[in-house]
């Protein structure tokens, strides 16, 4: 099936299936036919966006997740927030548009490798961030979001012994906010850390009264710089009720559309990345495997589906749970 797209007076793309149906009005309907709700993050393209029931940050969509009543959740993120999905959820189907669409930072805690390195820390708390595999999670005692890590280790005694994995950058950052001294798993986001310090330099001389505002999966320099960190709701909000009009915004370039939506006659410029792509910005390249087309097919085959084993999953759970009930 093939879809062919125009753009309607007021800019949005309007895409349409080869029998000549709006793919915009099938996915309705069939969201409607199977009982689905659509959960989107931030970085996905600006259309799917547009059509989610509820789009957030990771902890907004497992909190969205583990209260839905639909019985399909498709999934528009990577496979991890599947997975966390499915894992609250083990009687509704889970499905994501796209397998291939997995995750740098998750894939940078390979189990067995993760396994081996536990058994040097033994009496150790776990906490390891969403972006990590069902296997990881359930290895895990604990997980955070980047808009809860901080709060996570502070609910914890201070002398306790705390791994954080799988991202240094925010591991870094969280340890020198609660000023904890945690084992940190040295992995990372592909897209956070090309972020270009050369190129920021270059903007922040064109744009002097810019702020910088910053995802804490960046490096430590570019963080030291920054006039505000977040998660991607904490830099939404941040861009809705502080006083500036200029921000450059250091992180995957998905989250400008909801900006600009909320804050129109403010000015947003994507933080550039070392590499040259089309946008000249930072593009998650899993994040953007999914497309109108791909959910419009899910919906039609409830496939593919994501499965956790169960022992897997009830560990993963627990640990889950935890965040939720702290969060
Ligand atoms: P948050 O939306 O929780 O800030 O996470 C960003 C991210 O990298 C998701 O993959
Ligand atoms: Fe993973 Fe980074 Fe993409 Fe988020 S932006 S899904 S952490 S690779």
């Amino acid at each position: 099936m093939s879809i062919s797209k125009d753009i309607n007076k007021k800019g949005y793309v309007t895409a349409h299936l080869d029998n000549g149906k709006n793919i915009i009005a099938e996915i309705d309907r069939l969201k409607k036919e199977k009982n689905a709700i659509i959960l989107a993050h931030y970085y996905q393209q600006e259309e799917i966006q547009d059509i989610a029931d509820y789009i957030g940050d990771s902890l907004g969509l497992a909190q969205e997740a583990s209260k839905t009543t639909a019985d399909v959740i498709l999934f528009a993120g990577v496979h991890f927030m599947g997975e966390t999905a499915k894992i609250l959820n083990p009687t509704k189907k889970v499905i994501i548009p796209d397998l291939n669409a997995g995750c740098s930072l998750a894939d940078s805690a390979p189990t067995d490798k993760f396994k081996a390195f536990l058994k040097n820390y033994p009496n150790y708390t776990v906490i390891s961030y969403i972006n990590c595999s069902a296997e990881i999670k359930a290895l895990s005692d604990i997980i955070c979001t980047s808009s809860n890590a901080v709060k996570i280790v502070e609910s914890l005694p201070k002398d306790e012994k705390i791994i954080f994995a799988p991202d240094i950058n925010l591991g870094r950052y969280v340890a020198k906010k609660t000023g904890r001294n945690m084992v940190l798993w040295d992995g990372a986001c592909e897209v956070h850390i090309e972020i270009s310090t050369d190129k920021l330099q270059f903007l922040r001389g064109k744009y002097p009264n810019a702020k910088l505002i910053a995802h804490p999966e960046c490096q430590e320099n570019i963080l030291n710089e920054a006039d505000f960190i977040g998660s991607t709701t904490a830099l939404l909000k941040f861009v809705k009720e502080d006083s500036a009009t200029e921000y450059i915004v250091a992180t995957e370039v998905g989250i400008i559309h909801k900006m600009k939506q909320s804050v129109p006659s403010k000015i947003l410029i994507p933080a550039p990345a070392n590499t040259n792509n089309t946008c000249a910005c930072s593009e998650c390249p899993y994040m953007k495997l999914n497309t109108l087309e791909k959910i419009h097919a899910s919906l039609v085959h409830l496939q593919p589906e994501i499965f956790v084993p169960e022992d897997i999953r009830l560990k993963a759970l627990k640990s889950v749970n935890r965040m939720l009930e702290l969060s």
